[in-house]
């Protein structure tokens, strides 16, 4: 990806998350900062900043560092308006799974499509991501489940990330559903999984992830997979306690995954292990938004001192919403998280739930992404909900 040089001045608010400055956002206020070769190499007062060559004003809004939405279900074809519909009449999500609707709806759309429709609308979601602040996006398979069209997803995603200005981590998803060819044989799916589709998925993704929930795989099936993600390279994460209470937080702790993700029903238990284990906790309001279900419970994770993410999910079923701004209003306006920690987890928490230490803050030598806001202080993004939140996109250096 290429870079640039570029300096912002006459920032209302610049939020660093620089712990080494004052309260958790480590704000500067009428701050500029100056990006080189794409890489941030100064930060200070406007007053203080010295001459660059390209500067933009930013006449007093708010600066924050590129989104990093760390949990994406990007790449795939196909409408689910109709399901949507279902259930707004009152079918449920499980209800509508276990009629073969739901993921495997998708699965054979995304199947049948060629790949330059996958891609195509890969990057059409991907262009939105991006011109909504996202710079950095994870994107999961899981809607391929066989080794041609899951190999197929993460060349899909590779190519979002090389033709948007958007850097992509992708994960490898295969445990997303039990596609058709297995069904009512779960264990041989695994079987199968970990035999002739990981090992050749795994070079091209970082993370493994698995749908470990009532009704989809077990944790002695989730195990299986991690584990084997781990023989190849692949950092553990895992879709944990969306559906029911079902062992994921457990599971996620043994294995030492990086993130435990949705995470809508917790007991105190649960978050005490995510604490102690120092998992970090990928919250997706998003889904409760578009399922008309409780909410995660945010603020007790983060008053238990779980580092906690915010994301999209951005899927066609439980969460079609892509912009990280909409997700920071949801998390304060109903996840009850305080503005200061939706930003918090939607930039440096994103960035450490995908093991980036590069990004999510703005200090000297991190990455020169960056999001000028179209609003004076970052709270507007809950305050003004359905305003337009962002003014430019910076990455690398360069305004995109
Ligand atoms: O994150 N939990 C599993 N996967 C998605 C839903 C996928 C779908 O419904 O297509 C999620 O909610
Ligand atoms: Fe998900």
């Amino acid at each position: 990806m290429k870079t640039g040089s570029i300096a912002l001045t006459n920032i209302g608010q610049l939020v660093t998350n620089d712990p080494n400055r004052d309260g958790l956002l480590g704000i500067i206020e009428d701050g500029a900062v100056i990006v080189e070769d794409g890489v941030i190499r100064w930060l200070g007062l406007s007053a203080d900043m010295p001459e660059p060559a390209h500067v933009i004003d930013c006449e007093g809004a708010a600066v924050l560092p590129g989104f990093v939405d760390p949990h994406t279900h990007l790449a795939y074809t196909g409408d689910r308006a109709d399901e949507f519909g279902r259930r707004l009449r009152g079918e449920s999500y499980e209800e509508i799974m276990a009629a073969g609707g739901g993921i495997q709806s998708t699965v054979t759309a995304t199947r049948a499509a060629t790949t330059a429709e996958l891609t195509a609308g890969t990057l059409e979601r991907a262009r939105r991501m991006q011109s909504a602040g996202t710079t950095t996006v994870e994107i999961k398979t899981g809607y391929g489940l066989d080794l041609e069209n899951e190999k197929r997803l993460l060349a899909v995603a590779a190519a979002a990330g090389s033709a948007v200005a958007l850097d992509v981590v992708p994960t490898f998803l295969g445990a997303h559903a039990v596609p058709p060819e297995f069904a009512g044989d779960a264990d041989a799916y695994i079987d199968h999984l970990i035999e002739v589709v990981l090992p050749e998925c795994a070079p091209l993704a970082r993370f493994c992830d698995v749908f470990c929930d009532e009704g989809v795989f077990t944790v002695e099936q989730a195990r299986r997979v991690l584990l084997a993600g781990k023989d190849h390279g692949l950092v553990p994460r895992l879709h944990a306690n969306q559906l029911a209470r079902s062992g994921g937080v457990r599971l996620a702790a043994e294995v030492g995954a990086i993130s435990a993700d949705h995470l809508d029903h917790l007991e105190d238990e649960d978050i005490e292990l995510l604490a102690g284990a120092g998992t970090i906790a990928v919250l997706l309001p998003g889904v409760s938004f578009s399922l008309r279900i409780p909410y995660a419970r945010g603020r007790d994770l983060w008053d238990a001192g779980v580092p906690v993410a915010l994301g999209t999910d951005c899927n066609p079923g439980t969460s079609n919403i892509e912009t990280m701004p909409f997700v920071v209003a949801l998390a304060c306006l109903e996840m009850g998280l305080s503005p200061e920690q939706a930003v918090w987890s939607a930039t440096r928490g994103g960035a450490l739930a995908l093991g980036l230490d590069d990004r999510g803050w703005l200090v000297p030598g991190a990455r020169g992404d960056l999001v000028v806001l179209a609003h004076p202080s970052y709270v507007h993004l809950a305050y003004r909900p359905d305003a337009p939140p962002v003014a430019r996109v910076i990455k690398r250096g360069l305004q995109i």
